[in-house]
């Protein structure tokens, strides 16, 4: 019940906490081209997660399940969302669902709801290879997030303590599924170090989660108060993120997400070099406030936009618009020039 109670928690402080803005996506310019050459008709959003073609870049990220009935009404209506909009939807963390039957119903209804949909589940970096494997048979799961969280970990008291074989598992993880795997963070962003150690094992997607918009330490701290304040402005924010993990490899799939809430930062995501972009907490602020039509008509609106933009930068294509020239200003500069990537 104590799980159950986290899940509804994590849904309020969200909505409460809101979203940082702090990506760094303000430092990304794009360099006008007065020719950009093509006609808006041209524009194809269809985008590639390793093996799973998408028809959009834009997918509802990890959020919820396991919460009795309101988390079930939650996935139910966002399954039904992405469905209607076509993209794809990951769910919470599955675990709740794997130790306890009673909550599966929750997670059930997403496949229910949108048969033949891109569905990617969820499970944390310590599950078993047999909790991975059941959490992809609950859902009929495409592919399978294993989420990196230890800042919200050692935030929790009853959080984990020892990271010491999150590597190995991850690998051990990834060899025996038949689905693609996506290693997330969750709103700390992801290192290039980090990314080089996950491509060493055999990782070919990784979401960066990044920082600057729900904050996960922020929400910890709220609900109790024994804090661990100085986590609330730890990590590495969306836009550098992105380019630490690109610099690694082109043959890397890097999912763009932690923050981001409009079609300018989806666009500067995949100029950045994203091949997709998750968004979560913008999409239940929206959700709550203007149900399922209110998110159906903002995601049609973030689509049309992103077609405007590509045509404005002559990028017909995600790969195209990956290409485009961009001036980086500001703390994002200096981030990744100290950093050594560009
Ligand atoms: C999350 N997130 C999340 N991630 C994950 O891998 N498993 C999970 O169970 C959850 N649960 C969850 C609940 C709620 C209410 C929110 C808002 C978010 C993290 C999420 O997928 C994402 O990585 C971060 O929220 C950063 O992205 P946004 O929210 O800034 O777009």
């Amino acid at each position: 019940m104590e799980r159950a109670k986290r899940k509804l928690d994590h849904i309020q402080y969200a909505l409460q906490t809101g979203q940082l803005g702090l990506t760094g996506f303000d430092d990304i310019s794009f360099v006008h081209q007065s020719l950009p050459g093509i006609a808006l008709e041209q524009v194809n959003l269809a985008t590639k997660m390793g093996e799973l073609q998408l028809s959009s870049p834009i997918f509802i990220n990890a959020m919820t399940g396991g919460g009795g009935k309101t988390t079930e009404e939650i996935n139910r209506d966002l399954a039904i969302v992405a469905k209607e909009t076509n993209i794809a939807m990951a769910v919470g963390s599955q675990m709740s669902a794997i130790r306890d039957a009673r909550q599966l119903a929750s997670y059930a209804i997403v496949r229910k709801e949108n048969p033949k949909g891109i569905i990617i589940g969820n499970v944390g970096v310590e599950a078993t290879v047999e909790q991975a494997l059941r959490a992809c048979d609950m859902l009929e799961a495409d592919a399978l997030q294993l989420h990196l969280n230890v800042i919200q970990e050692l935030t929790m008291p009853e959080g984990d303590r020892d990271f010491s074989k999150s590597l190995a598992n991850i690998e051990e993880i990834s060899k025996r599924l038949h689905v693609p795997v996506i290693v997330k963070e969750v709103g700390f962003g992801m290192s290039k170090e980090t990314v080089a150690q996950l491509a060493s094992v055999g990782v070919s997607i990784v979401d960066v989660g990044g920082f600057g918009g729900t904050n996960f330490a922020k929400i910890e701290n709220e609900r109790r108060t024994k804090v661990l304040n100085y986590f609330n402005d730890w990590g590495i924010p969306t836009a550098a993120s992105i380019v630490e993990a690109v610099s690694l490899s082109k043959d890397l799939f890097v999912i763009a997400s932690g923050g981001v809430q409009t079609s300018l930062d989806i666009v500067k995501s995949m100029a950045l070099g994203a091949n997709s972009v998750g968004l979560a907490g913008y999409f239940l602020k929206v959700y709550k406030e203007q149900g399922v039509c209110g998110l159906i008509t903002e995601i049609t609106n973030l689509q049309e936009e992103l077609t405007y933009m590509m045509t404005a930068l002559g990028a017909a294509t995600i790969e195209e618009l990956q290409q485009v020239k961009l001036v980086i200003s500001g703390k994002t500069y200096h981030w990744l020039t100290q950093r050594g990537v560009d």
